[in-house]
């Protein structure tokens, strides 16, 4: 088999058999497939797409490329959940939490931001003292004991889609629905859980900029999950603006924590609760998701979950301190307010541009191997719909480089448009796919 033929194949619009989908991605994920062959495949992928049975093979090659991670020690029905990226994203930090309490055992493995989008992993570790990685034996420990154990991926799940993914962001190859697809799944369903909650983001900071487009993912996903047979489930949500208003890696744990003690911002609020009355749903501790949503709503109200979310950070190591007093958090030496120039209503909020203006106070990474502030980023004080007047502060830009900040602060000026009509508030919650 040569991968000239395969790549002309589909370049030329033509349907992959199983077994060469399995020369390219194992010839790559072995090291006998060059760069500049994977590289042409991804974009003749990108533009003649795959069919849904090429996805489902692509998806599979890729799942067993490396381990498959045996969560059986963990009692219960395990439930992981998968946003599929976006900006001020911290609900795992929440609704992890809130799925515990109400039984539902969360044994979650996250990852590091890349470009615009954070990653819970990095928002973590801005916790002084917590432990993302932790011997396998101690994260089912932790997960049996206290109900939820949150680390960053171990060992070597799906490294197929490690090193196509790597090479799909430089190559201007990420956005295709067949690539996304088998990404995404190949980790989830190698990560041993039972059963799988995605939320996939929709808009100017998604990778799906529209309701079509993410309704595709979303089936196709759902698909692909129950028929591995783990119960699968997904939920379309805005992502035209950034989630709550903190986006950064300290800022969205503080945030977090406003949410848990139920002072935090109603989007990311309503999300939370939604998200983990389907996780409690598809945890069986529920018979329906509105039950599981009353469920949550109720371990918000009692305290519990912030209870639950101490436990948390306490048995990996972290201060739980920080849940009262943020000053333990590490703090930016510089904060520009960015300040409205006209009185009216704020149109839009561009999630994408804020997460780039974040990214580049110095809070995300553009590359794997850059490090992070994980003190910087921003705080947005309106948000669409939202009234103002000339000289009302928009948005705090923290960090701890003048430059970054000040260019960042730049950035984020064109990101708020404000006019004089009163938007519709976004929908938020837009489909749930079952
Ligand atoms: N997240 C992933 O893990 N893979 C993609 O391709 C896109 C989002």
């Amino acid at each position: 088999m040569n991968a000239v033929d395969i790549i002309t194949k589909k370049r030329d619009g033509g349907v992959l058999s199983e077994t060469e989908i399995r020369h390219m991605v194992m010839g790559y994920t072995q090291g006998t497939l060059p760069d500049y062959q994977m590289a042409a495949f991804l974009m003749a992928v990108y533009f003649k797409g795959m069919n849904r049975q090429e996805t489902i093979c692509l998806t599979s090659l890729m799942k067993h490329s490396g381990d498959i991670v045996d969560l059986g020690g963990i009692k219960g029905i395990k439930v992981d959940k998968h946003s599929t990226g976006g900006v001020g994203d911290k609900t795992t930090l929440i609704v992890g939490p809130i799925a515990a309490v109400c039984g539902v055992p969360v044994a979650k493995m996250s990852g590091r931001g890349l470009g615009f989008t954070g990653g819970t992993v990095d928002k973590l570790e801005s916790i002084p003292g917590y432990q993302t990685s932790m011997a396998a034996e101690d994260f089912m420990n932790q997960v049996n004991g206290t109900g939820i154990a949150v680390i960053g991926q171990t060992g070597h799940i799906a490294p197929a889609d490690k090193k196509i993914y790597a090479l799909r962001d430089v190559t201007g190859t990420v956005e295709n629905l067949s690539l996304i697809t088998s990404s995404i799944m190949s980790k989830k369903l190698a990560s041993g859980s039972d059963a799988i909650l995605l939320d996939v983001k929709c808009g100017s900071g998604a990778f799906m900029k529209n309701l079509q487009d993410a309704e595709r993912l979303a089936e196709l996903m759902v698909e692909i999950g129950n028929a591995d047979g783990k119960k699968t489930m997904a939920v379309i949500t805005d992502m035209e603006q950034p989630l709550g208003c903190a986006v950064g890696n300290a800022l969205e744990v503080q945030e977090a924590i406003a949410v848990l003690k139920n002072q935090g911002p109603s989007d990311i609020t309503e999300l939370s609760v939604c998200l983990a009355g389907m996780m409690i749903f598809l945890g069986e501790k529920a018979v329906s998701v509105e039950e599981g949503i009353e469920k949550a709503k109720a371990a918000l109200a009692d305290g519990s979950a912030l209870e639950k979310f101490r436990a948390l950070v306490d048995g990996q190591g972290g201060n739980p301190g920080i849940t009262e007093d943020p000053g333990l958090m590490p703090q930016s030496s510089l904060c520009i307010e960015v300040r409205a120039e006209q009185t009216g209503y704020v149109r839009a909020v561009d999630a994408m541009k804020i997460g780039l203006a974040s990214q580049h106070t110095g809070a995300g990474r553009q590359r794997k191997e850059d490090a992070v502030d994980l003190a910087a980023g921003l705080v947005l004080c309106k948000k669409t719909g939202d009234a103002v007047q000339a000289g009302d502060v928009l948005c705090w830009v923290y960090g701890n480089d003048a430059e970054k900040t000040r260019l960042a602060a730049e950035e984020v000026k064109p990101a708020v448009a404000i006019g004089a009509a009163r938007p519709e508030k976004p929908q938020l919650i837009k489909k749930i796919i079952k």
